[in-house]
């Protein structure tokens, strides 16, 4: 970043000086948000919040600061996601840490969170205990969005990656909210303990197809895990797999409630009605895409 570079090496930058000039390289860049990313990356550096950075706007940065934000500068132009680097976000009000061991919650994955918190408080009284599986938690945001706001359920939470249950399980711990974290492959047999056991499946899966993946931006394709993303050629392929056993897991009478690819609601309809799913519903984003499927079991024990 020339305006950084050596020949300006002996400036005291103050705080305004620093992010006009960073938000004006981020913006030709052709960074979204320019501003936000220079304000996020300056208050994280200093350890401040955005507001304190305009109270504090004439203070000079110390050599020591100038470098730490230099540093994490570095790593926002190589396309690093903020989030990684600031190591948190937020999703559903509420802050959760990530690395890149889980793929950083998304807005739409709220209106997932929003519809099975809606299904519980409408289909159950108060006292019920509501038995809630999360599948593929990563950083477990909506596992404990839904711990937090349905007082009368109890959730267990599994994905097959170690490295994502260590941040859900910090995450659930700092939130102070019971999750009963698994490392497993909800692709491969289950054990006997989860089988007819819960009223409410909910799942996030990997549904990017290899073509999507391919022209994903760089924030995404190089830092976010593949694993949290890839769905198979098409996309669907945990949708196809994760039919059959699916219905194992789930009581007579319970609810599985998908996030799925803006143009996989057809495909994931015939799936799962073929399977002997009923009452199959597609709700929209804000953006007016199709984003969830809600789904009815209404047989008997398998
Ligand atoms: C799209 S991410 C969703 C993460 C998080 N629930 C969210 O909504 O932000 C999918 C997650 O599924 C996990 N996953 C992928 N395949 C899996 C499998 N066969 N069994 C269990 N988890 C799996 C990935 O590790 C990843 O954390």
């Amino acid at each position: 970043m020339t305006a950084l570079s050596s020949e300006k090496k002996q400036k005291k930058w103050t705080l305004i000086e620093l992010l006009n000039v960073t938000a004006d390289y981020l913006a030709e860049k052709d960074f979204e948000d320019a501003r936000l990313n220079a304000e996020r990356l300056l208050a994280h550096a200093l350890g401040m919040s955005r507001i304190e950075l305009y109270t504090n706007y004439d203070r000079p940065l110390t050599s020591d600061e100038l470098a730490g934000f230099k540093a994490l500068l570095k790593r926002r132009i190589a396309r690093e996601p903020l989030q990684y680097i600031i190591g948190e976000t937020e999703f559903f009000s509420l802050p959760f840490k990530v690395s890149p061991a889980v793929l950083i919650p998304r807005p739409e994955t709220e209106l997932l969170v929003e519809q099975v918190v809606t299904h519980c408080r409408n289909s159950h009284s108060d006292e019920d205990e509501i038995q809630i599986l999360e599948i593929g938690t990563g950083s477990g945001c909506i596992a404990i969005a839904l711990a937090k706001n349905i007082a009368n359920a109890v959730l267990t939470a599994v994905d097959v990656s170690h490295e994502a249950l260590t941040i859900a399980k910090g995450n659930a711990q700092a939130h102070e909210v019971d999750v009963a974290f698994h490392e497993r492959d909800a692709l491969k047999p289950w054990p006997p303990e989860y089988l007819n056991m819960f009223d409410v499946v909910v799942c996030n899966p990997p549904y990017v197809s290899f073509s999507e993946y391919e022209s994903l931006p760089p924030e995404i394709k190089n830092y976010e895990p593949k694993v949290g993303l890839l769905g198979g050629n098409d996309g669907l392929e945990f949708f196809r797999k994760f039919s059959n056993i699916l219905p194992t897991l789930l009581k007579p009478n319970a609810y599985a409630f998908f996030e799925i690819g803006e143009r996989q609601a057809a495909s994931v309809r015939n799936i799962y009605s073929d399977t002997g799913f009923s009452g199959i519903l597609i709700v929209d984003d804000l953006a007016g895409k199709n984003r969830i499927v809600k789904m009815h079991w209404n047989r008997s024990k398998e």
